[in-house]
Order: structure tokens, then sequence, then C-alpha cells
């Protein structure tokens, strides 16, 4: 296998490049600081890639191409690339620096298993086409052949490997597995913000190990933005600061709403979450998705809210609909059920046969106000089933009191990963906030104020 190994099964760009080439986009500088980036070094304490010295060594990068794909005429296709273009100002960085990129990611969750539907090769192709830049691929993570085109690459190469889960070991956190991983690298960099609260071989075991060694671990900018936005900046916020909070399930966010009742001024409870608070207001929720197990965790947030003087706002109207099934099934074995008859229940409580899907006008009125006079805004979770356009004009009316606080007041706004900012870029304001997480688990855990595995792991400076 000849040094040309890597660029032979690798991707090439296709199509025209408007992007810039990578050695105009950065000055080469031969210190080691590109001097580009502003932002503080210091994030908590961590080596960020500002400090990394890696002129001519093989950085393993931990990125998170956990990216959503469908299948279209038999192959796998990406539908959104956001988590791929938020790493390119630190792969720019690397390579500028001249840097040999070792990427590693998980795709899915295939269990250990060689799930093809779940290859990273796609991602190679996508990320020679947003570089610019040739981007080798190799069908396995460790081995020889990882190994020997990791070793083959010269300064500003990229290769990316295959899927990391396809190893059970690298969700086991297996020490005999992250030593593999660590052959093909000299330091090691984690941008990888999405997957940072798992504490798996690649976010944890190798970079301890390549520490232990006398290697340098340091984050990423993706990461080091992340945790500027979701850490400092929430840390002492402009008031009024308001939270909304949406999503299925109390058991999901309670620790977070805990955390927040502390700092908020006020908190809008949206999706199917706000059926439990109701339940636990002494209100009907009829066949609406409700966790009555967790009705006492909602009454203890809700008086924590009454206690703390903070503004805490369930739904006063619902859009519902009533649930027939189909008696069909679905892939899975499972009755399809449909939502039949959507109207607007103008009071608290919901009928007998009524589910609810999304919060009322009257409450996304009331919400939009809330969220107009904020300084600071948190959004974490959908109000409704907005994939469902009959129950989407809650989630948007949020979405555009947001995009409107944050133009109109300089209102500092923080979308928190996953549906939010689905629902975000479905009303094609994606980029008229401050800032969306590209974590979903991550962000809410880092909110809740969990030490991340994948950050602690990292130089301490
Ligand atoms: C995500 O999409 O949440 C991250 O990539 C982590 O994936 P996981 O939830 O399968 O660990
Ligand atoms: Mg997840």
């Amino acid at each position: 296998m000849g040094r040309s190994h890597a660029l032979v099964v690798g991707h090439f760009p296709k199509g025209r490049c408007t992007r810039l080439p990578f050695l105009f986009s950065f000055p080469f500088d031969s210190s080691g600081r590109s001097g580009i980036f502003s932002a503080p070094d210091l994030i908590m304490g961590k080596l960020t890639v500002n400090n990394l010295d890696v002129r001519g060594k093989r950085a393993f990068v931990r990125v998170d191409f956990n990216v959503p794909m469908e299948e279209q005429k038999g192959q796998m296709a990406i539908t959104d690339v956001t988590r791929i273009k938020e790493t390119l100002p630190t792969l720019d960085l690397l390579m500028n620096r001249g840097a040999k990129l070792v990427i590693a990611a998980h795709l899915g969750r295939p269990k250990g298993q060689r799930e093809p539907t779940m290859s990273l090769r796609p991602v190679a192709a996508k990320l020679a086409d947003l570089l610019c830049r040739p981007v080798a691929f190799v069908d396995d993570c460790i081995g020889e052949k990882a190994e020997q085109t990791a070793g083959a690459l010269k300064p500003g190469d990229v290769l990316l490997l295959e899927n990391l889960r396809f190893y059970k070991e690298e969700e086991d956190n297996d020490a005999v597995f992250a030593e593999k991983l660590a052959r093909l690298a000299d330091v090691y960099v984690n941008d990888a913000f999405g997957a940072a609260h798992r504490a798996h071989a690649s976010t944890e075991g190798l970079p301890k190990l390549m520490a232990a060694r006398g290697s340098q671990c340091a984050a990423g900018l993706l990461m080091e933005r992340e945790l500027k936005f979701l850490g400092e900046e929430l840390e002492n916020p402009a008031r009024p600061f308001v939270v909304i909070l949406g999503g299925a399930k109390v058991s999901d966010k309670i620790k977070v709403i805990d955390r927040l009742l502390e700092k908020a001024n006020a908190v809008l409870i949206g999706g199917a979450m706000a059926y439990t608070f109701k339940l636990a207001q002494g209100l009907t929720a009829g066949k609406s998705l409700v966790e009555p197990d967790k009705v006492d965790m909602a009454k203890a947030a809700l008086a924590k809210a009454q206690k703390r003087g903070v503004q805490f706002l369930i739904p006063s109207d619902d859009i519902i609909a009533t649930p027939v099934d189909t008696g069909k099934l679905n892939k899975k074995g499972q009755p399809i059920i449909e939502m039949q008859k959507p109207r607007t229940n103008s009071q608290p409580n919901i009928p007998d046969d009524g589910c609810g899907l999304d919060i009322g006008p009257e409450t996304a009125r009331k919400y939009s106000e809330v969220i107009r006079t904020a300084k600071t805004i948190l959004w974490n979770g959908p109000m409704g089933m907005f994939e469902d356009a009959r129950f989407a004009a809650g989630t948007n009316a949020v979405a555009k009191a947001v995009v409107e606080a944050t133009q109109k007041s300089a209102a500092k706004s923080i979308i928190g990963g996953g549906d939010s900012v689905k629902a975000l870029n479905n009303a094609g304001l994606g980029d008229k906030v401050s800032f969306t997480s590209t974590g979903g688990g991550a962000s809410l855990e880092f909110l809740e104020g969990a030490v991340l595995p994948g950050v602690a792991a990292l130089t301490e400076i």
C-alpha cells in the first residue's frame, strides 16, 4: 500500500467549490497560534485547539457526525448537514496549521454490528464537498488498514474513519479498543459536543489514555462555542431570563427545570409535558400523553416556582384531536392511531375524548408576549407535535417571538438542540437566533449541571 492509498479510496469534492481553498482561509502561522479567533482560549480551564501544537502531527478529531439520513433510491442520503458544517472551523484550523486529520464519529446506534445503513461513507463524500478537499475514507476505525492510511497522511490531509459504534467496545469504553484508536494519532481534539455526555472509548477512554502518555487533548472550536453559550452566557443572564421548555416527558426535563428555576424569571411549558403539569394543577388531560407517576415531581416544580417568584406558565388552551385506532399496524407491529377532528379547546381542562397536541392560540399569544420582553431566552423542546402541520402553529408562534426578541430587543437567544432546532429550521428561522446547539441530550445534561465526560477528559490548563 503506497502513500497515495488514502486518496485512492477517498472522496473528491463534487461540482464547483464556492468556498475559498483552506490555505487562503487562514494564514499559515508557524507559532501554532492562528490569531484569527479572538474567543477566549480558556473554557472551563480546558486546553482548546487554539493553543494546540499540531504541525506535522496526526490529530484524532472526534466529531458528532450523527446526522439524520434517509434512504433515497436505495442509497442513504443526509437530510441535514448542520452537524458537519459546524465542525468546519476546527477542521480548517487544523489543516491550516499542518495537522494530519484522522476524523472519527458514530452514526446511529448499530450496537456493535456492521450495519450498512449506518456507514459514514456518505458523510465522507459530503465532507469533501463542504471542505472542497479530498477526504479519504477507510471502512474500519481500527486495525491495519486504518493505521496504514493514517500513517500515510501528509500535513493538511483528511481521513474519515468508519462508524466507531460498529464495535461494541466503543460504547463499553473498552481500554483495549481505546488503545487501538490511540495508534492512529499523536494529539487529540474533541469537537463532538453532541456526544460529550457519553463516556465512550473515543470520548473518554482515548483522551485519558493519550493524556497519560503525555499527549495533549484539546476542545475544538465548536465544543468551545457550545460551552460558552450554554455555560458562560447562562451563568449571569441578562434579565428578564425566559426559559421555554417543551417535549414529551416531564421525566426528561425535570432536572433541568429544577436547575433553571434557580435562575429564570419565567418558565413557559409546552409539549406533552404540559399535560402532566395540568394533572398537577388538578386539571383534566383527557387522552393526552401523561406520566401519572410524575405528577408529584410536577407539583414540586410548581411549588418551587411559586416560592422563588418565578412566573411559571402552562397552557390555558390547547389544540386537541380525537385519537382513532385505524385497526392497522405499523412496521414495528404497533397500532396506527389517527388524530382526527383537530380543534381548539378554549379552556384549561381537556375533554375526555381529546388528546392535546399543541398549545392553543391564546396560550401562543401569552407566551409570545412574555418572550418579547426577554433579554435572555433559552428554548428546549417544541410546543406540540409540530411535524404534523395541524399541530405546528404553537411552535411556530414561539419561534417567531424568539426571533423578534433577538432582532428587535437584542435578546440573546439560545436554542438547546434536537427538535427545537429542527422546528426553527422548518420555519426558515434557524440562522435568526443567537445560538443553536448541535447537542440534544448533551445540551440538556450540561444545562442540568452534569459533568460531561467528554469535556472532563480534556487537558487542564
Ligand atoms: C445524539 O445525536 O444525541 C448524539 O450524537 C449522541 O448519540 P446517542 O444519543 O446515540 O448517544
Ligand atoms: Mg441522543
